[in-house]
């Protein structure tokens, strides 16, 4: 909030009160899940779990959770993800951290971790190598390591926002000795093979990206969304990259936008791997897609 604006609550108000009053400011800002996300900042704000909420909604709020529920309220109503003005968030198992610049990790991605593991399933505990390439905030990296404890992780970004924030969320979650993390451009650093290679790559074709909702668009750095003009260009830079840095026998799988799935499937023979699965994600696009190279 900035100074002398009119808060959006008052200490004296009760949380049922401040609950109302943040939705309804945040819906009449074009918020889709106005109570949802004013519920998510009243309890972060008074410091209070659900259970709290639900015995006591008559409680008054008070001074300190009111200035900082209106400050958390004025940036969800300008259109900032709640992740963000929180500066967490849950994936897969994981809280991880979120920061200015770097991709705020996506419920879709789990979707990319969930078909790693199930084709890495008789292999949980063997030392395998990862690579992740485009880390962002680490988010796949993080989860694959928290369900294979035997292996080793190599994280690449180009944005050094990226690579910092991956190290964080390496080390909140206890895998930094069981990673590295590098700067570079996808593959050009890379000079030995993994058994698993991942990316969730940009993908949004660069006319599409001024259309793209205001918490995205001006939130997520460009360097993470931009797929050149026809949303392929990664992937293509990526796949053409694998048959030189995947074991033989090895996998590599890459997060898929919205009708994307078919030309990556051509991308993948193109470079030599057959498909061997994909996956939809809870709004039944095919999401993640993974090819195998000839052992
Ligand atoms: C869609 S985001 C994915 C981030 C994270 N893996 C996730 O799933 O939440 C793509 C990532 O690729 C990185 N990136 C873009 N171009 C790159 C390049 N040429 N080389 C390496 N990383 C790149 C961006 O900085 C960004 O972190």
């Amino acid at each position: 909030m900035t100074g002398g604006a009119v808060p959006i609550v008052t200490g004296g108000v009760s949380r049922a009160g401040a609950l109302e009053a943040v939705a309804r400011r945040l819906s009449s800002s074009g918020v889709e899940e106005a109570r949802f996300d004013a519920r998510t900042l009243l309890l972060a704000a008074a410091g209070i779990g659900p259970t709290e909420l639900v015995l006591n909604p008559d409680a008054p709020l008070g001074e300190d959770a009111a200035r900082l529920l209106s400050a958390y309220a004025a940036r969800r109503a300008g259109r900032e993800p709640v992740s963000r003005i929180l500066a967490t968030r849950g994936f897969w198992t994981l809280d991880l951290q979120v920061a200015p610049l770097v991709l705020d990790p996506r419920a879709d991605t789990e979707t990319l971790v969930e078909l790693s593991l199930s084709l890495l399933s008789g292999r949980r505990h063997e030392p395998l190598r990862l690579l992740d390439l485009g880390s962002g905030s680490g988010a796949i990296i993080c989860a694959l390591l928290s369900e294979l404890p035997q292996a080793y992780g190599v994280a690449v970004d180009l944005s050094p926002a990226a690579c910092a924030l991956t190290q964080a969320n390496l080390a909140q979650c206890g895998h930094a000795h069981r990673a590295s993390v590098v700067r570079g451009r996808w593959a050009d650093a890379i000079g030995s093979r993994f058994d698993l290679v991942v990316s969730n790559p940009p993908y949004i074709k660069s006319e599409d990206i001024g259309g793209l909702d205001p918490e995205v668009r001006l939130h997520d750095p460009a360097l993470a969304l931009d797929g050149g003009a026809d949303g392929l260009e990664c992937y293509r830079e990526i796949i053409g990259s694998l048959g030189r840095i995947v074991v033989p026998g090895g996998l590599g799988l890459v997060e898929a936008g919205a009708g994307q799935a078919q030309s990556i499937r051509v991308l993948f023979a193109g470079a030599g791997l057959g498909v061997v699965a994909t996956a939809r994600d809870a709004g039944g696009h095919e999401r993640a897609v993974a090819a195998r190279l000839d052992a």
